[in-house]
């Protein structure tokens, strides 16, 4: 599957980014242009198949039709596993989502463009977006917002995916999950929610930034928009929560509490710069409390990234009064959330973060350059390696907190 027939060579412009101090290689560069013998005809490969709510992924053979008008076929070569597929598996669990796909942080290659693509050819290395960039509606071309109307959450928010799916498997339709579908060897997307990134990226690490790195990051330095020396609480120390200290880090704060049920995951909290570390469990009262006493009044700002309505009350909770600022970032849909409204009245601010505020096409091949150039890590939440047969191993390692990111290799 996928053989590469012919090897032509084309140059890519000048980039704009200073020289790297990482890994030396985010500049302009020589790069091959492979041509596909599948360009055209539907493809046949391998897929992690979730027929139906909480139950195993099985490996199945897939079909995957070609590209139609705006669309490309990817090759994809790894993805990794977020909370938001165990979402859908196990705490969402809306039958008409199913059966699906999963996969929405993977990297690969273009392998073939459908008619009236402009912004990629075959070769070309990529991200898949669960969020889009048309460039065209009223969201995107507003600078306050990330948002774009063009996305499949628009209209299909409930089920997470998008019913015009180019995938089937033993005669029925397979949801694309959350428009995307990286646990799959091939898959197809809109040019509007894909972007393309430097030839020189290393794809089994760049594969972060198309979720979770990038929102938790995000939602620290644009939509809490951390200040330097101000204190923050940061809750849940998986991937995103980890990118959200790295973010307060980075925007200068000078105090991050580290806050998780799980004290195992402070050893690698301290590595993106969480500067002090709490376990809810640990105390016999309100962790907004202990938090209260620590920094004389609470904290500056405070991000829930855990996808519990409770800690989203108790992140507000913790800030201080006057100028607190809580970012929920954690993802759920099953359940109201409540607040006293003097928490609000007393001036502290309650905001929700997709994708870190940013627009996702434009700045995504940015942030492979900062992970290039030695601005942001990535190497350091990839804790598991494996292939794509062992999907339930990776989700089960998530599901029990043993593993921050599992990158599956899926092709070569
Ligand atoms: N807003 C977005 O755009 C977006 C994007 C990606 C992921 N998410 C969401 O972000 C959340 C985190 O994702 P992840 O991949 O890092 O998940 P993860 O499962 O790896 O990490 C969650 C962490 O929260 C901790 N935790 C659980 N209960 C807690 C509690 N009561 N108090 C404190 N900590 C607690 C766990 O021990 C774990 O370390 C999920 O809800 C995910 O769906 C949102
Ligand atoms: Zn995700
Ligand atoms: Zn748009």
């Amino acid at each position: 599957m996928g053989i590469f027939n012919a090897l032509t060579l084309s140059s890519q412009p000048l980039s704009t980014n200073p020289m790297p101090k990482k890994l030396g290689h985010c500049t302009n560069s020589i790069r091959l242009h492979w041509e596909m013998a599948t360009a055209g005809k539907v493809i046949k490969c391998r897929a992690a198949v979730a027929w139906e709510p909480n139950v195993p992924l099985i490996m199945e053979e897939i079909e995957v039709a070609p590209p139609q008008e705006s669309e490309i076929r990817i090759k994809v070569v790894v993805t990794s596993v977020c909370h938001t597929d165990l979402y859908h598996l196990f705490e969402g669990k809306d039958k008409r989502g199913f059966p699906t796909v999963l996969g929405h942080e993977g990297a690969g290659v273009v392998e073939s463009v459908g008619p009236g693509v402009t912004d990629f050819k075959t070769g070309d290395k990529v991200i898949p977006l669960f969020l889009s960039q048309c460039g065209k509606c009223r969201f995107c071309k507003c600078p306050k917002t990330n948002l774009c109307d063009s996305s499949w959450s628009t209209k299909y928010h409930d089920t997470m995916a998008d019913p015009s799916t180019r995938l089937t498997c033993r005669g029925q339709p397979i949801l694309q999950f959350m428009g995307t579908s990286t646990f799959s060897e091939y898959t197809v997307i809109n040019q509007f929610a894909v972007a393309k990134i430097d030839d020189n990226a290393p794809l089994d690490r760049v594969c972060l930034l198309g979720c979770g790195i990038t929102t938790g990051y995000g939602a620290a330095v644009n939509t809490a928009g951390v200040t330097p020396g101000s204190v923050c609480a940061v809750f849940g120390m998986g991937a995103v929560g980890l990118a959200a200290v790295m973010g307060c880090k980075n925007a200068g704060a000078s105090r991050i509490f580290a806050v998780d049920i799980n004290e195992q995951k402070f050893e690698k909290a301290k590595v993106f710069g969480a500067t002090d570390f709490l376990n809810p469990k640990a105390y016999n009262k309100p962790i907004s409390e202990v938090l209260a006493e620590l920094t004389n009044g609470g904290v500056d700002y405070s991000l829930e990234c855990v996808g519990n309505t409770e800690v989203m009350r108790t992140a507000l909770e913790s800030c201080v009064k006057g100028w607190g600022v809580s970012v929920l970032v954690g993802w759920t849909d099953v359940k109201d959330f409540s607040a006293r409204p003097i928490q609000l009245l007393s001036g502290k601010t309650w905001k929700g973060s997709l994708f870190g505020g940013y627009k996702s096409k434009d700045s995504v091949p940015n942030l492979v350059c900062d992970y290039m150039n030695g601005k942001i890590k990535l190497d350091e939440f990839i804790t598991h390696k494996m292939n794509i047969e062992q999907v339930n191993d990776a989700i089960n390692l998530m599901k029990t907190g043993e593993c921050i990111r599992c990158v599956l290799n899926i092709s070569k």
